[in-house]
């Protein structure tokens, strides 16, 4: 099965056996075929956070299940659940369209419901663990249905019990989440709440946040549908206090944010900026012109043509600021 046309980054590569699923009942199926059951994995939504460094000598589960439903109130929360298949910024928009505030800043994200809280996707100032409320995984290796609330996902920044050994056999079908009945504004990114301001916006809606959020991630990300990439490439790196007040004395300039533990998150894209890498290319592998955090596929990338790229990148970050980039998207 080809998998160009499967990934953002548009990488080629191929999976030794596809499966689109849709129903439950194919999971339970898949359990039961010797053929199949023990081959190596790989669940894909949007294919938005992956890197083929190769082909993938396994199974890959397209998640593809579809609807979407609002259930109604709980205490001061309404709660809505879509299935994993579907498309984020569509179901963000049918939120927003039945007059529900809460996922607004996590518009035009690319991927899937599903793929949301793998990597606890977050945008201007909102993480999925903010509004979530539970999801429904198959357990490939017990064959049954669970039920995980916010603790049992074990959220951090761009990263969930799914990433890690005891979630690797969950397959997440349907999330549910939890909107504010009560919505107020989240502006607490400066650059999100300046936006607002300059559109003369008062007292904003959902719907209109949205807009703006979609608006600024047009500006500056590429749309993966024109130039193949998958959104930021490392994670912000995150410093001691101490570390970021050496790293201030030498670079006034260094963006960084203070954590609630006293550590201090840095923007990875202002250091690769600064070691010069905006708009730079090797080979067919370049870093976006608007948006250092972002690789993008020239045309005709491999993944190792991202992976020699990325460690460039992180050399030179490592020589100047003496901080390790962490990929975040993962490598096949
Ligand atoms: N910056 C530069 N040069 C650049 C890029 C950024 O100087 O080329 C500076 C900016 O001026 C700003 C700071 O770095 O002061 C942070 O930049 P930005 O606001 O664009 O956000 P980010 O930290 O680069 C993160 C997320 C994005 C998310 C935005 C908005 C990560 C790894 N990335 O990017 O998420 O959309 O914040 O909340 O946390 C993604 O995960 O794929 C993604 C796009």
């Amino acid at each position: 099965q080809p998998l160009a046309g499967l990934n953002t980054f548009r990488i080629p590569a191929t999976a030794r056996q596809y499966l689109r699923v849709t129903d439950r009942g194919q999971l339970t199926a898949l359990r039961a075929d010797p053929a199949l059951s023990g081959l190596p994995r790989l669940v894909l939504g949007g294919g938005s956070n992956l890197l083929f460094t190769q082909d993938f000598d396994g199974l890959v589960l397209h998640m593809a299940g579809q609807g979407r439903e609002i259930l109604g109130e709980q205490g001061d929360k309404i709660l809505v659940r879509a299935q994993a298949g579907e498309n984020w910024h569509a179901f963000v928009g049918f939120t927003l369209a039945q007059g529900l505030g809460g996922l607004e800043n996590l518009s035009l994200i690319p991927g899937t419901v599903g793929a949301a809280p793998i990597q606890n996707v977050g945008a201007y100032g909102v993480e999925t663990k903010d509004v979530f409320h539970s999801l429904t995984a198959f357990d490939m290796a017990s064959g049954e249905l669970r039920t995980l609330d916010a603790a049992a996902c074990r959220f951090g920044y761009r990263d969930s019990i799914f990433k890690h050994a005891d979630g690797r056999d969950l397959i997440v079908l349907d999330v549910t989440f939890a909107l504010p009945a009560a919505w107020q504004p989240n502006l607490r990114y400066a650059e999100l709440a300046n936006a607002v301001q300059e559109a003369g916006l008062a007292a904003p809606t959902p719907r209109e946040i949205g807009a703006i959020v979609e608006a600024i991630r047009r500006r500056k990300l590429p749309d993966p549908l024109e130039i193949g990439n998958a959104g930021s490439f490392f994670k912000n790196p995150v410093v001691s206090g101490e570390e970021c007040r050496r790293l201030l004395e030498m670079y006034p300039n260094l963006v960084h944010h203070a954590q609630p533990d006293g550590s201090e998150k840095l923007a990875a894209g202002w250091l690769i900026d600064q070691c010069g890498w905006k708009g730079k290319n090797i080979g067919p592998a370049g870093v976006y012109h608007k948006q250092a955090l972002v690789l993008v596929n020239l045309g005709g990338a491999l993944g190792t043509d991202v992976v020699r790229l990325a460690q460039a990148i992180q050399s030179d970050v490592a020589a100047r600021y003496g901080v390790a980039l962490e990929p975040e998207p993962v490598f096949i």
